[in-house]
């Protein structure tokens, strides 16, 4: 599964960056609002931090097709090839998104509740369909199996669209995406976190560290006791 960071903080981008293994990145109008900056300046600059290589889905602002497909066209001219559209899966956005896969551009259906919003963008050539996770059980319904059903049903289909999860608020929904092989999720840094952080796992490492303190002397490691 792929791991992308939900989130356009660029110190925080990169405080993740330096610790877990990440594919990219994506953000929403919301995400771009928190910054308060210009928003090409400031994707430019996470695009030019996380490489041409890395995963960048940038969402469009308009309500109509026409529009939409010019914002897609300005993102990828702005932001690279490895730029993906995000586009709200609404009739409107359907059109934008089989105009732009047929260009051969990369598309995400963003803005997913439900399983056919799901199957209808992957039919309309979207690389990938972001269902909202949490957004969905505050609605009363089970975020996570409507997304492992859009993901059935676009491999049923024989699609090569791929699941982008999304809107998460806990390590547990992220786990159990993960353990069903969904194509990839994006989670916010503070979720990310949450993967590994236990006082069990610390208490664990710390234990280590003084027996093998206990043994050699304080402040050493494999390093300091070469050749001694
Ligand atoms: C990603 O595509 C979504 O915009 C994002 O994950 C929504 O997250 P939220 O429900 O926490 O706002």
């Amino acid at each position: 599964m792929k791991l992308l960071i939900d989130n356009a903080n660029l110190g925080e981008i990169k405080r993740i960056y330096e610790f877990y293994p990440i594919d990219g990145v994506t953000c929403n109008p919301t995400i771009l609002r928190k910054e308060g900056k210009n928003p090409y300046k400031l994707l430019k600059a996470i695009r030019a931090f996380i490489g041409e290589d890395a995963q960048l889905h940038v969402q469009v602002i308009g309500m109509d097709a026409i529009t939409m497909i010019e914002e897609g066209h300005q993102i990828q001219k702005e932001l690279g090839a490895n730029t993906y559209i995000k586009i709200p899966v609404t009739p409107e956005g359907l059109k934008a998104i089989k105009h732009l896969a047929s260009e051969g551009a990369n598309v995400t259906g963003t803005a997913v509740y439900n399983q056919m919003q799901g199957f209808l963008a992957g039919k309309a050539g979207a690389k990938y369909v972001a269902p909202y996770v949490n957004r969905i059980d505050n609605l009363g319904y089970d975020g996570i199996t409507v997304a492992k059903q859009i993901h059935d049903m676009l491999k049923q289909a024989n699609l090569e669209t791929n699941i982008l999860a999304a809107s998460f608020k806990n390590s547990f929904q992220v786990l159990d995406l993960c353990e069903y092989g969904v194509g990839a999720a994006t989670v916010a840094p503070d979720v990310i976190d949450g993967f590994i952080k236990s006082d069990v796992i610390t208490s664990a490492v710390d234990a280590f560290t003084k027996d093998f303190e206990a043994l050699c002397g304080e402040d050493t490691n494999m390093l300091t006791i070469a050749n001694s």
